[in-house]
């Protein structure tokens, strides 16, 4: 194989088809992660209880994990050459997660919320993990990957909040 040949050969490798499945994928990851990021900023401001401060607290970790992470899903969006949808009116209406009222509420209430949207958000990260494999797409499989693995964890957090109580 000549080394213009390796090249080519690299460049075919680095260019995986870009199925619509996929970017369609990405971009419903993208709205429930904003619309989850929106959720957690409501409850981070609104929660009361003797349980503040932790709830607070880690609200304001998990918002801030996902800011990074919507990023990262909008740059793979461009670099697959599609482009990013954006604002709160258009990420509303493509994205399944219900909102609280903007009022008081107990903890747990918040928290049992927070547990129903980080679900749809894990269904919506497993729905890309499985378009980037039929694609062939091993870079946004492992962007979702990682998106299902950071937040089961949570999830698995947030449930141990509400057990027993
Ligand atoms: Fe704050």
């Amino acid at each position: 194989m000549s080394i213009i040949d390796y090249f080519l050969n690299m460049s075919a490798i680095s260019t995986q088809p870009k199925t619509s499945a996929v970017a369609q994928a990405l971009q419903t990851l993208l709205a429930d992660s904003y619309a989850l990021l929106g959720q957690l900023h409501l409850a981070h401001w609104n929660v009361e209880g003797p349980n503040f401060f932790q709830l607070h607290t880690a609200f304001q970790t998990q918002y801030e994990e996902l800011f990074t992470a919507i990023d990262d899903l909008a740059e793979r969006l461009r670099a697959l050459e599609v482009y990013a949808p954006g604002g709160l009116v258009t990420l509303a209406k493509m994205s399944s997660i219900t909102e609280m009222a903007s009022g008081p509420a107990p903890a747990k209430d918040f928290v049992a919320h927070l547990v129903d949207s980080y679900e749809i958000v894990i269904a919506s990260s497993a729905a890309l993990r499985a378009a980037a494999e039929a694609a062939g797409d091993l870079e946004t499989q492992d962007v979702a990957i990682g998106r299902v693995q950071v937040h089961q964890k949570t999830l698995w957090m947030l449930k141990s909040f509400l057990k027993n109580l």
